[in-house]
């Protein structure tokens, strides 16, 4: 568990959550951290999106088996479409948080990458602080199920930490 820096803008707070397609592991945590956020009454002041570091899929949707779990489990993943990180968004957003090691070391190649804003999403995970969110997409569906719920006790920690800063 870590503690969320400080807000870039008093009262306002940005996330951006990182994976490689941009279509299995950050399109859920973005899904399940807006919900999240606007369980806390916050929508209107935390700001969540997701990116990719590859190309490959911008412009597609959610991953079928990703969007069918969060749709079963309540969830709307009807709005995501796949886009690449930008570099500016070291400078812009308040976290920008990798799912994985890859990820992590490819947003650091995108320039002066502040380590206390550019970091491991599992961080925050209060079970396993530091652990990557393994990459679903070449296998079954129950590496779907394993995602959902290490996004899902991560966001609840991580909305809690972005609360306590905005206070
Ligand atoms: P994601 O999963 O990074 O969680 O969106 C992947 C999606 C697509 C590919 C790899 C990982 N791909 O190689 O196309």
């Amino acid at each position: 568990m870590t503690t969320a820096p400080p807000p870039r803008t008093p009262g306002r707070y940005r996330v951006a959550l990182v994976c490689l397609g941009n279509i299995c592991r950050s399109p859920m945590a973005d899904v399940v951290l807006a919900a999240r956020v606007a369980d806390a009454g916050l929508d209107d002041r935390v700001e969540v999106i997701s990116a990719g570091t590859g190309t490959w899929h911008v412009g597609e949707p959610m991953d079928r088996r990703a969007a069918a779990l969060l749709t079963t489990e309540g969830y709307d993943a009807s709005r995501h479409r796949a886009q690449q990180v930008l570099a500016s968004w070291l400078d812009e957003q308040d976290l920008v948080l990798a799912m994985d090691h890859d990820n992590l070391r490819d947003l650091r190649a995108l320039g002066d990458a502040d380590p206390a804003r550019v970091r491991l999403f599992r961080d925050f995970d209060p079970l396993e602080p530091g652990g990557e969110v393994p990459d679903p997409f070449f296998g079954g569906d129950e590496g779907f199920g394993t995602v959902l719920a290490m996004v899902e006790r991560t966001s609840a920690a991580l909305v809690a930490e972005v609360a306590a800063v905005l206070a």
